[in-house]
């Protein structure tokens, strides 16, 4: 497994993480396997929130399936978020709320740490102050060793690091060939002829990079808004075709070659994946074991559509 040091954090943790959104469909057993199957692998970095599933239950059943691996729990990194709540349509920073929701979490995954808490989405009525006491009550008590951010503009960021005392050290984010926002603007800078030129993040991948933040990438193999898959999807022609003919040239799959893609950029970002089946994880794994050259990553890019200026 390739791995990925945090410049101010934990280091040799996997490229690949198994993200666990998609866990509530699965059995006690068949979570065992899945939980299983990543840590034969390497895949020892596990990704949850509280919003996965009604009432916490991705992370009910991992806790549950866990046991059953007979893993211990030094021999992994147990990741999860707080602060989407779609029973109250809020989004909630709160120290009472953040506390509470780790708490739940260390009961539902049967664990007393979690080895990072990332806020999941920005509450627009954050307070930085009472933020950075929430993080420095978590830490004290042992309860949370690492923290981090996901889907955070560089502002937010900078605002909270001013209060904060612990460094955040991943922002969790959409990233894939088909949702490629986080490279493409600086392709096109200030041309106004293309909505590609539009900033939507003003400038996150540079700011993670020069701040030493570990960008995580969610749903790299969603177009959308995590709608679908775009391997495979007769949508997507171009890219495909592309796929298929650059994963040749390395012995890889198509659904392997899009996480190549992602692992290529040189900000080292870790992937975070979603599959639930054990045969599809060791496919995807196959990535760490090649570099694309720089023709083989611009093919890719702009077969999803994008055009050089
Ligand atoms: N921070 C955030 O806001 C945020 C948002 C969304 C997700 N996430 C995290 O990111 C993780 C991954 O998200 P995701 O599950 O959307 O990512 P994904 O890895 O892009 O998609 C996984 C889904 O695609 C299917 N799939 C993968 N390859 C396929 C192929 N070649 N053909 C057909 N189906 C294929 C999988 O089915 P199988 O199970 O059958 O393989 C699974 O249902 C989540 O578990 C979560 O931890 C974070």
């Amino acid at each position: 497994m390739k791995t990925i040091d945090v410049e101010n954090g934990p280091k040799g943790l996997p490229a690949i993480v198994q993200g666990c959104m998609r866990m509530p469909a699965l059995t006690v057993d068949e979570a065992a396997r899945v939980i299983r199957n990543a840590y034969d692998l390497g895949v020892t970095f596990f990704d949850h929130a509280t919003c996965y599933g009604k009432n916490g239950e991705a992370e009910t059943r991992f806790g549950d399936a866990f046991l059953k691996t007979g893993i211990r729990r030094e021999d992994v990194f147990l990741q999860s978020k707080c602060a989407i709540y779609p029973e109250r349509s809020v989004f909630d920073w709160s120290r009472e709320s953040v506390l509470k929701a780790v708490d739940e979490i260390l009961t539902r995954l049967r664990t007393d740490y979690l080895d990072a808490l990332l806020l999941h989405r920005p509450d627009l009525l954050f307070d930085p102050e009472e933020v950075a006491q929430t993080f420095d009550i978590l830490y004290a008590s042992g309860k949370v060793r690492h923290f981090g951010v996901s889907n955070l503009a560089p502002m937010q960021i900078e605002l909270l690091k001013k209060y904060l005392n612990r460094p955040l050290v991943f922002n969790q984010l959409q990233f894939s060939l088909e949702q490629s926002q986080l490279v493409d603007q600086a392709l096109y800078v200030n041309n106004k002829t293309t909505e590609m030129s539009v900033s939507r993040d003003c400038g996150l991948l540079d700011y993670c990079r020069l701040h030493g933040i570990t960008i995580q990438a969610w749903s790299p193999l969603q177009y959308g808004f995590f709608q679908g898959v775009f391997i495979d999807a007769p949508q997507f022609p171009q890219l495909n075709g592309a796929l298929e003919m650059v994963g040749r040239k390395y012995g890889l799959s198509k659904t392997a070659t899009a996480i190549a893609w992602i692992l290529r950029h040189p900000a080292k970002m870790q992937v975070v994946v979603g599959t639930m089946t054990p045969e599809r994880l060791k496919d995807i794994c196959t990535a760490c074991n090649v570099v694309l050259e720089r023709e083989d990553w611009y093919e890719l890019y702009l077969a999803s559509g994008k055009f050089l200026p």
